[in-house]
């Protein structure tokens, strides 16, 4: 029979890296904690119509990349391809914003689906960390989130960092800096690509992002985004840049920075990260005030940003950073003899109930390859018992890092390794 292999654009986590995404993971939740934000879970599938609505229909993740399919209820369903849109949703649906004054600051862990082609660093399922918070339209807002996004990687101990910020504005400010550029770009038209010239009409701030060396010589020239600012705007702006600053943050003004949803409005970043090549975006973010209305619920403003798993991982691999491990001390149970194995499977029992990592061979096999399968599962510890330990009710520990040994009284093996595994 032929092999099944896993979707294009897939991985596998495997038990040898999944210590890695743990480690992530633990950190990610830690300093979600230390801002006081509060974990939230949406389901991975959405109605389709949330993403027309939430993430744009002229979007290319709206019209090129989502995953969506008829269910058998004749439902149209959507993998979700980013985090937002399902947060605000379930943040509606079960009255998390709506009320007046209401605030709220959520963080999620999960894949996400996009239909792109497949490079280093750009799956087709990924994962993110990310965080919203609503309720507050205030800078400090933007630059908590901002400060998480960083306070994570720096604990994971990624370096080469650069945050880049840009502000569209607000919702006035947008449509004339979309004005703006459809003024100054529609003389060169016919000079753009196919691509750019489509979006002319239905996304012009789009052209901005495009790597087609056709586009990019007029994109250098556009009018920057800061020229189409409303004062207010402006005054939000210059507030974020100077908390950053007085938090010692550095970052560079990009303003060609633009983003691929069509919900930001205000301030807008992305972090880029050194050793990742092409795809170097390890995370992004902004605010997003109107889209809380638009998908039906009571204005209500918002910020937040997401973190790509993957991509921060090939950065810590790209940089030789290893994160801390806190693998738990395995014991590896081995017997000479079928007692002996009968034995070691009471005692098994025994260190697990008293939260040791333990594990043993019962097949049957030669103590020398017991002992080497504890050293294949890198385990810490051996406990060794034959004949002459069963008679004499005791056991050989054994510490296979240093090679020591020493025999042990059968009855206080489980405190002796609680002792040495809690080290
Ligand atoms: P995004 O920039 O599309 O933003 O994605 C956030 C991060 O997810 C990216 O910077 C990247 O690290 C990772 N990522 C995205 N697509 C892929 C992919 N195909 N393969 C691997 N990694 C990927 C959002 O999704 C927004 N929802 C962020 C946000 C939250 N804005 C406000 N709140």
């Amino acid at each position: 029979m032929s092999k099944i292999s896993a979707p294009r654009g897939t991985a596998d986590i495997l038990p040898a890296e999944s210590w890695k995404w743990q480690t992530v993971e633990r950190i990610a939740r830690e300093v979600a904690s230390v801002y006081h934000f509060g974990e939230i879970r949406t389901p991975i599938f959405e109605h389709t119509e949330l993403f027309h609505r939430g993430v744009g229909e002229a979007s290319d993740i709206v019209n090129k990349e989502m995953y969506t399919f008829e269910d058998r209820g004749a439902r149209s369903i959507t993998l979700r391809p980013e985090g937002t849109a399902g947060v605000v949703r379930a943040a509606i649906e079960h009255s998390i914003v709506g009320q007046e004054g209401a605030r709220a600051k959520v963080y999620y862990i999960g894949p996400n689906f996009r239909y792109e082609r497949p490079a280093a660093g750009r799956l087709r399922q990924h994962h993110q960390f990310g965080v919203e918070a609503f309720g507050v339209a205030e800078p400090e807002q933007d630059v908590e989130c901002i400060l998480l996004q960083m306070d994570f990687y720096r604990r994971c101990g990624v370096r080469d960092l650069e945050l880049q910020l840009n502000s569209l504005g607000d919702r006035e400010s947008k449509q004339r800096y979309r004005d703006a550029l459809v003024s100054y770009l529609t003389p060169f038209q016919a000079q753009l690509s196919e691509d750019s010239q489509r979006r002319l009409q239905s996304n012009p701030l789009r052209i901005l992002d495009s790597k087609d060396p056709r586009d990019q010589e007029f994109c250098a020239k556009v009018p920057p985004a800061a020229d189409s600012l409303s004062d207010k705007s402006r005054v939000h702006f210059e507030r974020v840049q100077k908390l950053l600053t007085d938090s010692d943050v550095r970052f560079r003004v990009n303003p060609s920075l633009v983003r691929g949803f069509d919900y930001y409005t205000e301030t807008l970043w992305e972090v880029v990260a050194g050793g990742l090549g092409a795809q170097n975006a390890l995370g992004g973010g902004g605010r997003y005030d109107a889209l809380v209305e638009q998908l039906g619920g009571r204005p209500t403003p918002g910020v937040g940003f997401g973190s790509g798993l993957e991509r921060l991982l090939l950065a810590l691999e790209g940089q030789a950073v290893s994160l801390p491990r806190q693998d738990p001390k395995l014991v590896w149970l081995v017997s000479h003899g079928t007692a002996a194995q009968e034995a070691n499977w009471k005692l098994l029992l025994e260190l697990r109930a008293a939260s040791i990592t333990a594990d043993m061979d019962p097949s049957g096999r030669s103590v020398k390859s017991q002992f080497k399968l504890a050293d294949r599962e890198q385990a810490g510890y051996c406990i060794v018992v034959g004949d002459t330990e069963l008679a004499a009710g005791s056991a050989v520990l054994k510490d296979l890092k240093s090679g020591e040994q020493s025999t042990i009284p059968r009855d206080q093996i489980v405190a002796k390794l609680k002792e040495l595994t809690a080290r």
